[in-house]
């Protein structure tokens, strides 16, 4: 019998080697069961990870100029890093949480391999670069917001996917510049699909955002600032890619509470 697909994320995500996980996520079989109702114990070992790159605190690491082959390689890796570390959110939320429709499993399926393939794409352009994944120290930032919302998935959506990779969205237009200044057109043109992916993401993050509202009565807008105070989410900075959020889904009153 073939593994529920909530079995498989799983064992995707328990994967320690980057490559083979990027793999993974992308030969996952939609056409598995999902086993909705399945309550999962949460085993030792999530995420799986490689060795390297070292995981160090935010201040640690360096701001490096785009310009020299160093400093871009450091920013790709930057960037490589979060796409893995999307993966393993995307699989965590189809994993972790029970008890919700079909489509939510199918949308953070979908998530999930084309974290997978942004994953790819960078990791073959930094080898380009003449560098690998785990050539440069990294962070720990976003599985450690994972952490925090492991109870909930109200939480979850509303600080992983409509808060953090929606600042992703606000980021990109300034990294892409910093390549094209730097003359990475074929960096530039990865970043290109990666934004039009990721607004899909934070449209999904918004969409089940509300529907969790909605289905426990709670007003999205004092609901989100609630978890962000009780979670420490981070403050929103901008400048914001004001058009990518509308794509995505925020209205504009969240807009505005940007700030
Ligand atoms: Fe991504
Ligand atoms: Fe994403």
């Amino acid at each position: 019998m073939t593994e529920s697909l909530r079995r498989q994320a799983l064992a995707v995500l328990l994967e320690p080697d980057a490559d083979r996980k990027a793999a993974a996520a992308q030969a996952l079989d939609l056409d598995a069961g999902l086993d909705e109702a399945e309550v999962i114990a949460e085993p030792p070992g999530i995420p799986g990870r490689p060795a390297r790159p070292a995981l160090v605190a935010h201040t640690q690491l360096k701001a490096r100029g785009a310009q020299t082959l160093e400093g871009r390689a450091a920013l790709i890796h930057s960037i490589v890093h979060i796409e893995l570390n999307a993966i393993d959110l995307a699989l965590d939320a189809v994993w972790r949480f029970d008890g919700l429709p079909r489509a939510y499993y199918l949308d953070w399926l979908g998530v999930a391999r084309e974290e997978a393939l942004h994953f790819s794409l960078l990791r073959d352009h930094l080898r380009t670069l003449g560098r690998g994944y785990g050539d440069f120290p990294a962070h720990n930032g976003l599985w450690d917001m994972a952490q925090r919302t492991r109870h909930d998935v109200l939480a979850r959506m509303a600080l992983v996917p409509r808060t953090l990779e929606a600042r992703g969205l606000d980021a990109s237009p300034a990294v892409k510049a910093r390549l094209l200044a730097a003359g990475d057109a074929a960096g530039a043109a990865i970043l290109d699909i990666l934004l039009r992916d990721e607004i899909g993401h934070v449209a999904v993050g918004n969409a089940w955002f509300r529907w969790l509202c909605a289905e426990r009565g709670l007003d999205p807008m004092t609901t989100y600032a609630a978890l962000a105070a009780q979670h420490g989410a981070p403050r929103p900075r901008g400048p914001f890619n004001l058009e990518a959020r509308r794509a995505a889904g925020f209205r504009e009153d969240e807009l505005a509470a940007l700030g």
